[in-house]
């Protein structure tokens, strides 16, 4: 059995391949030993091949393709325009964090590194890249923008690598997709990666992978071990209450909505009764957005109120619960939402507030992600909610000072007046994670409103078997319905 073999037998990030600078900047970092989806596809990168890999959300995958990158780059210099490897990801805070984690190791190979991403200084991307940039990080929409400029040209990306590529490949992001990989050295080697990866990422892989390695760690339907999942049934007019009251548990709580409109209103209600609270969605500026993450990951805000902008990806230590205030539009947006917990082999809690009329959609949901999640009918002082989600009774005092003060936008590259926005909304050029919403949030409308030019609008121990298939067949995975 070679999932046994390969537990047994952790091999060392050396014994892996990596440059012995990569492995003291990592120890220097406490990283160790691989997680099993590093173990697995590491080799199969340093090698050169195409890889698909998927692991559990947390299990580490971005050092799973990040470090072999930048060890195959190390000592190499771009040309200025011509970056050497290009990470594309669906939101613009996924491209900051992937940065913050690989760019100080690569720095001790001599790498530079440049997100691009839209509403920040585009004069500073054209100015680094012009400088060279050998590991450019970055969202389709503005890499298409400077690609259009002539200040990226990425004919020299010799390893391109999309993650959370399902998602990548949505319908929403696809042509933008295409075109970029279009761009990219032809024959280069590709590298796709997610916790849900399935049939969706076929037309991609079909297009553009040479007879790829798969590495996937567990069953498509297994979840993450250490996470607990409870359905929590609740009466309409007691939903507002018992949010309050699970929001004010100790420890940091993210708690998911299904609109931008939603999220507002219930950050709104949660300060109101006295809870640490913010929200972040993709209507905000990005610079609200930033600092709104920052708060959170400094403790100073102990509670995210987010759309799923903030469910692909987003790593912040120590979640102990997240809550589906609102029911995700499917089982993938479930995991998806539900792996900001219980990250890296921590525990966490995952609670969906369920509605009477939404118990057979969220059953249902519930046993397509895999997951058994006991159902409890709660009200609020519950003792029994308070034993799952260490609810407490809020103050009811309202917190009056703003918790992430909006400061006056940056005039960037001369246009625009300071603190004045264009356009319909902020440029958002990533888009809102992955959502196939029916209001327009982050849906397809709002996807397809981007015009191509000036848009608007693990475990450490518990992995389980890994299987090491030679091809590209995702099938396995049930789907459900789009609800467009
Ligand atoms: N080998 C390791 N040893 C210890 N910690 C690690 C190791 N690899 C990764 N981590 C940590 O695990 C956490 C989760 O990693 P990462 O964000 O890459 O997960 P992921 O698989 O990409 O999850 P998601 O599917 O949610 O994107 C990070 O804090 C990372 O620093
Ligand atoms: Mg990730």
């Amino acid at each position: 059995m070679p999932a046994i073999a390969d537990e047994e037998t952790v091999p060392t990030f050396a014994e892996l391949g990596l440059p012995p600078v990569l492995v003291s900047a990592l120890a220097r970092q406490g990283i160790e030993a691989p997680f099993p989806i590093q173990a697995a596809a590491i080799p199969d990168v340093m090698s050169g091949r195409d890889v698909l890999g998927r692991g559990k959300t947390g299990s580490g995958k971005t050092l799973a393709f990040g470090l072999p990158l930048l060890a195959r780059l190390s000592g190499r210099k771009a040309a200025p325009k011509r970056p050497l490897a290009l990470i594309l990801v669906p939101t613009r805070e996924l491209a900051q964090q992937v940065q913050t984690n690989l760019e100080p190791l690569g720095r001790g190979l001599g790498l530079r590194f440049k997100t691009v991403i839209g509403q920040t200084s585009m004069f500073k991307q054209i100015d680094a890249l012009r400088r060279g940039v050998e590991v450019l990080v970055a969202t389709p929409g503005r890499l298409k923008d400077l690609m259009r400029q002539g200040a990226c040209d990425l004919s020299d990306v010799e390893i391109a690598v999309l993650d959370e590529a399902d998602h990548m490949a949505d319908m929403g992001f696809l042509p933008d997709v295409t075109d970029i990989l279009d761009a990219a050295q032809p024959g280069g080697q590709r590298l796709l990666f997610s916790a849900t990866l399935d049939k969706d990422v076929d037309v991609l892989v079909r297009r553009y992978l040479n007879e790829p390695v798969t590495h996937a760690i567990g069953p498509v339907d297994e979840s993450v071990d250490t996470m607990d999942h409870h359905l929590l049934l609740v009466a309409p007019k007691e939903k507002g209450a018992i949010t309050a009251e699970i929001a004010n548990r100790e420890g940091r709580t993210i708690l998911f909505a299904r609109t931008k409109h939603g999220v507002d209103r219930l950050a709104k209600q949660l300060t109101q009764a006295g809870v640490r609270a913010a929200g972040l969605h993709g209507g905000k500026s990005q610079g609200l957005r930033t600092r709104t993450l920052a708060e959170f990951r400094e403790g100073s805000i102990s509670v995210l109120v987010a759309t799923d902008v903030a469910a692909r990806g987003i790593h912040v230590d120590d979640v102990t619960l997240v809550m589906h205030v609102d029911p995700p539009a499917d089982h993938k947006d479930y995991m998806h939402r539900a792996g900001r917990t219980a990250r890296a082999g921590e525990r966490g809690t995952v609670v969906t507030l369920v509605l009477p009329h939404q118990v057979r959609s969220t059953s249902a949901m519930t046993r397509r992600a895999g997951i058994n999640a006991p159902r409890t009918r709660v009200t609020t002082g519950d003792a029994e909610l308070v034993k799952l989600t260490g609810a407490r009774q809020p103050s009811g005092i309202p917190i009056e000072e703003p918790l992430i003060p909006e400061r006056p936008a940056r005039r960037e590259g001369g246009r625009g007046r300071p603190g004045a926005r264009r356009g319909r909304g902020p440029r958002t050029f990533d888009r809102e994670g992955g959502n196939r919403r029916r209001d327009g949030e982050g849906g397809r409308g709002e996807h397809r409103s981007f015009s191509s030019g000036e848009r608007r609008g693990g475990p450490r121990t518990g992995g389980g078997s890994h299987g090491n298939r030679r091809g590209a067949s995702f099938g396995g995975d049930r789907r459900t319905a789009r609800t467009s």
